[in-house]
């Protein structure tokens, strides 16, 4: 798969087969998110793999908007260390397994982990020393039904040449024309 089709395919998955991940895809995953940039090359990230079921069960219950783990065969969590750039960091390398998750064909679910109340029981529970930060947890397996990237705004209303641009506040016709010329013609860079 192109690094675009990825990029398209992606979505959040909440259903899950009961059908185990092999270990050579986790395995890969990871591989796929230890690769990610890192800010001073600090790489400050951990990765916990977790395929047991009593452990999954007990996630669902610490994570209210991740009730689903108790029906996913897997689940990654990004930890990283206490340093300035720990969420970039880990957001990065969550990204980069998702994308790898797709290519492989897996399912994902991208689980919120900074900043929740139930990042000190995750912590916890998964015996990750003191220093270390909750970034994220990925549910990983294999799609129970067919699904779909959430709609995403357009292109045209995200993307912004030179400056941003909030078309719908400016209402000269004289700049607005003036600004749409721009998005036709974008500056080539040099
Ligand atoms: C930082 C972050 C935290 C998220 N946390 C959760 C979560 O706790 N539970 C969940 O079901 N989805 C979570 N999601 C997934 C989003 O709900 C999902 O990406 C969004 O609805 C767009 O859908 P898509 O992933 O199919 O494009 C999270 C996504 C991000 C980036």
């Amino acid at each position: 798969m192109q690094t675009f089709d990825a990029i398209e395919k992606r979505h959040s998955t909440r259903e899950y087969k009961n059908k185990a991940v092999p270990k050579e895809m986790l395995e890969a995953l990871v591989d796929a998110g230890r690769r990610a940039p890192s800010a001073r090359a600090v790489e400050p990230w951990e990765f916990i793999v977790v395929t047991e079921r009593k452990t999954l069960d007990a996630l669902a219950v610490f994570i209210n908007t991740g009730a689903f783990l108790a029906q996913a065969p897997a689940c990654i969590v990004v930890v990283c260390e206490d340093v300035k750039y720990y969420l970039e960091d880990g957001s990065a390398a969550t990204e980069n397994i998702l994308l790898a998750a797709t290519d492989l064909g897996l399912a994902t679910c991208w689980i919120a982990g900074d900043k929740k109340d139930y990042a000190p029981d995750v912590l916890r529970l998964l015996d990750i020393p003191t220093g270390y930060k909750l970034v994220s947890l990925v549910a990983v397996g294999w799609a129970g039904k067919r699904g779909h990237q959430h709609k995403k705004r357009a292109l045209k209303e995200v993307l912004h040449w030179n400056r941003f641009v909030k078309r719908s506040i400016i209402k000269d016709p004289r700049i607005t024309r003036i600004l749409e010329k721009d998005d036709r013609n974008p500056p080539t860079v040099a």
